[in-house]
């Protein structure tokens, strides 16, 4: 039978449930030694000096702007194409939000955009290394070593990404990086923080041992919602739940996922939950998963230049931008096409979910004004596609993901530009 093929897929270490029991056995599962053995770990893996860890990537990022005490009222510029809860802690940091739009070739701050929003109360920026592409960090650091800004980047999609052989997170004042179930290591939650200088390190480690440690409840029910997550996305499951919903949804021209992320969702930046330390047992499964990250970003990579491949040749068709000097680790694999809502339908109808919008034009958000600021890249990059290529896909189901891609692109081309498929066989 043909099962449909989910738009998410975490990375799971085999031996999680093992490392949890025991965990939970040697009486550690909210303190212990694993959380200074992660973070160590973590940092050197980078080659960076100090790494905090937090409850989530963006508590990590509040730490670290405080640490660097960026005077409030001070402007931090961000890219216009991010997660909202970036830009919101900033604001609750007590600095002034700016936008500068990222280019739509690779969904990543566009220097000169960069320079032209900087005034003279500009004081930060922050490089998203969106959907796991870094930035074009030579140019950025250009730029922030002229005006004197602290450059803290974000790394919530791309741990394992290199910019000229270099792990990102390490050339700003600091970093942030987010375990959330669906990013590339996932712990269930959490994040972690990557600072340069040893103060500004010590004031990040006062700001988080002054958190409570969480419940063990609490930590015990994320572990099981990244669980029930997991079993709905696996194909066989997948296939008789979240699924018919969204083949339904393709007839009647609803869009429950749109309905989910844009309309009803909480705008809250720091919900209760956020504001506690970050458990041993999460810790532990980083520190496990850490030993896979490469296994994991290979797999990836594999199914992302297959997918390029087969797409790469077909005329209007943007593929995700492979930089000279930037490993790539496709924490998204986002293309553009003709007929987007089309190609979408065709997908799902043919058993393989696809996304619209992963993360938010912020310029568009009510939130920070709405239609003031103008981001033509950011309106431009969100009408790309995001189609399956995590790590969890078998070779299988990752020759069938291309092949509907391909055949549903090739749908809406005249039949004189599809040149015939190469390598694509399933
Ligand atoms: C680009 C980006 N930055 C930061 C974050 C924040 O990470 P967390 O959810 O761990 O706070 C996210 C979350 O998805 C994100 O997409």
């Amino acid at each position: 039978m043909l099962t449909a093929i989910s738009r998410y897929g975490a990375r799971v270490h085999p031996a999680t449930q093992q490392i949890v029991a025991a965990c939970r056995e040697r009486g550690e599962f909210i303190q212990g030694p694993q959380i200074a053995a992660f973070e160590q770990a973590f940092a050197a893996r980078l080659g960076a000096h100090h790494a905090i860890t937090a409850s989530y990537g963006r508590i990590a990022f509040y730490f670290i702007l405080k640490a660097l005490q960026i005077p409030a009222g001070s402007e931090i510029i961000l890219p216009a194409l991010t997660f909202w809860g970036v830009p919101e802690l900033a604001r609750v940091a007590g600095l002034t939000v700016r936008f500068a739009d990222v280019d739509p070739a690779t969904f990543c701050m566009d220097p000169a955009a960069l320079e032209r929003t900087i005034t003279e109360k500009t004081r930060a920026v922050v490089p998203t290394h969106l959907y796991g592409l870094p930035c074009d960090m030579d140019a950025i650091l250009d730029i922030a070593g002229r005006h004197n800004l602290a450059v803290v980047e974000d790394c919530a999609h791309a741990l394992g990404a290199t910019y000229r052989g270099r792990p990102v997170g390490t050339f700003g004042d600091g970093a942030l990086f987010s375990f959330q179930t669906l990013k590339p290591l996932n712990c269930y939650g959490g994040g972690m923080a990557v600072v340069r200088e040893a103060t500004v390190a010590e004031r990040v480690r006062q700001q988080v041992e002054a958190l409570p440690w969480p419940d063990e409840k609490r930590i015990a029910n994320k572990l099981l919602v990244g669980r029930l997550q997991r079993i709905f996305t696996r194909p066989r499951v997948f296939t008789f739940t979240g699924f018919p919903i969204l083949w339904v949804s393709s007839y009647t021209g609803s869009q429950p996922d749109v309905y989910l992320w844009e309309k009803i969702r909480s705008l809250n930046p720091l919900p209760e939950d956020y504001l506690e330390r970050c458990s041993n047992v999460q810790a532990t499964l980083g520190l496990a998963g850490l030993d896979l990250l490469d296994g994991w970003t290979a797999a990836t990579r594999s199914h992302a230049h297959a997918m390029n491949a087969a797409l790469g040749d077909l005329p209007g068709v943007q593929v995700p931008s492979e930089q000279p000097e930037r490993t790539h680790v496709y924490y998204q694999y986002c293309l553009s096409g003709p007929d987007r809502d089309g190609l979408v339908r065709d997908c799902i109808r043919r058993g393989v979910d696809t996304e619209t919008l992963h993360v938010d034009v912020c310029t568009r958000l009510d939130l920070f004004g709405g239609e003031r600021s103008e981001a033509p890249g950011a309106d431009r990059a969100a009408q790309a596609i995001q189609v399956p290529v995590y790590a969890s896909l078998t070779d299988q189901q990752s020759r069938r993901v291309v092949r509907v891609v391909r055949e549903a692109i090739a749908r809406r081309l005249p039949a004189a530009a599809t040149p015939p498929s190469q390598g694509v066989s399933v």
